[in-house]
């Protein structure tokens, strides 16, 4: 009976379901379906789902998605993952999208033993300081994707730079992971803003020091609907030209540029992963993506297309329970669409290769142009004592 019930969950949600499934997995996916990263979740979502099509259907395990919204509110993502964990007893969670949501859940999760793939918030702390054999992290860290624009920026002969971000964890450890190589290269950061988070509609004030820093460039984290008012501002208010912007890829994610339109040209950004890499898996995904939604994947649909691909590759490793999920999670490691990934044992933080990319017009509409692929870098421990694997 109940196997008739998930099977035709996963009917209604369009997953594979093996006759011959012999484990019932149920996942708990939380994520922000409304707020300021509500675009974001959906395409995590579509990425989720596309790798349990084309993954899963040989899986000896049949998936349940149990889906939470958290509306990029910690208190009140924190009461969903409680919910997820004590009434739905999900086998793993993945999701999570702000970085405030993931220190906010954090203990919960490691508290409960529960696994947690997390499929975009780059909060340094959970594969640092507040570490933790439950998470793995299938995105990227705020750290990671920052630091090589430094020494690129400065080799590009960048001397004087000013930043902006959103006032909250994410937009201060991307800033904060920047600032750290370009200064280590040489280089001076002559003024820094962090904006409130979710509040700020003008950002003209912040553009107006900026211009008048003697910064030669300026350097910033925005991501969602942030991002596209941010990129729409400093084209208008003329600063383009005279100030070239660069920042964190998430600024001109191809999810949103073409709400940005040509204010988006030219922006140079470094990211884990752009639609246009050349190599036959991610031809693979793109092809899949964008017959599943008519969009062209970004770093959003990748990351749950990987924690979906992970998921899988644990079940068909053995893992059943949240114990053997855990440990099967971090031992993943595959050739996806961005490239050669792995799991570092010693964070559980992902190993993977940054792109630096120009947006350009490609033909009707904005694409990405690689300039540059940048090793891929392990992240420092950060403080991370990572607890022995938990026993099977
Ligand atoms: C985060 O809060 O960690 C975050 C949010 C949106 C992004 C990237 C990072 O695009």
């Amino acid at each position: 009976m109940k196997r008739a019930i998930l099977a035709a969950l996963g009917l209604a949600t369009g997953l594979a379901v093996p006759a011959s499934a012999e484990e019932e997995i149920k996942v708990g996916l939380l994520l922000p379906f409304s707020g300021v990263y509500a675009a974001l979740g959906n395409d995590i979502e579509a990425g989720f789902t596309t790798a349990l099509e084309q993954f899963g259907a040989d899986a000896p395990a049949t998936f349940e998605i149990v889906r939470e919204d958290t509306e990029v509110k910690p208190p009140v993502a924190l009461g969903k993952a409680k919910k997820l964990i004590l009434q739905d007893k999900v086998d793993v969670m993945a999701g999570i999208v702000s970085s405030g949501v993931l220190g906010a859940v954090r203990d919960m999760v490691h508290g409960a033993g529960v696994p947690l793939i997390v499929a975009n918030a780059g909060n340094d702390d959970a594969t640092g300081t507040a570490c933790s054999p439950y998470i793995t992290r299938m995105s990227f860290s705020n750290g990671q994707v920052n630091r090589p624009m430094g020494q690129w920026m400065y080799d590009q002969g960048i001397r004087k730079v000013y930043t902006l971000a959103p006032d909250y964890a994410a937009g201060r450890q991307m800033i904060d992971g920047f600032v750290q190589t370009f200064t280590a290269a040489g280089g001076e950061i002559v003024g820094q803003d962090f904006t409130p988070f979710q509040k700020t509609q003008d950002f003209g004030p912040y553009m107006a020091q900026a211009k008048s820093s003697g910064a030669e460039a300026v350097f910033v984290f925005y991501a969602g609907g942030e991002a596209i008012s941010f990129v729409k501002q400093y084209d208008s208010f003329g600063l383009k030209a005279e100030l070239p912007l660069y920042g964190s890829g998430f600024l001109t994610s191809p999810l949103y540029v073409n709400a940005q339109g040509p204010a988006a040209e030219g922006v140079i950004t470094a990211l884990h992963y752009v639609p246009t890499i050349d190599s036959p898996a991610n031809a693979k995904f793109v092809a899949a993506f964008q017959a599943k939604t008519g969009r062209i994947p970004s770093e959003f649909a990748v990351h749950g297309y990987d924690a979906g691909r992970a998921l899988v590759e644990a079940v068909k490793a053995g893992a059943t329970d949240r114990e053997s999920l855990a440990n099967a999670l971090r031992q993943v490691r595959f050739d996806g669409p961005r490239g050669a990934l792995s799991i570092d044992p010693a964070t559980n933080n992902i190993v993977q290769p940054i792109y630096v990319y120009e947006t350009v017009a490609g033909e009707g509409s904005l694409t990405q142009k690689v300039l540059a692929q940048l090793p891929a870098e392990a992240d420092p421990v950060n403080g991370c004592e990572m607890a022995a694997p938990v026993s099977n």
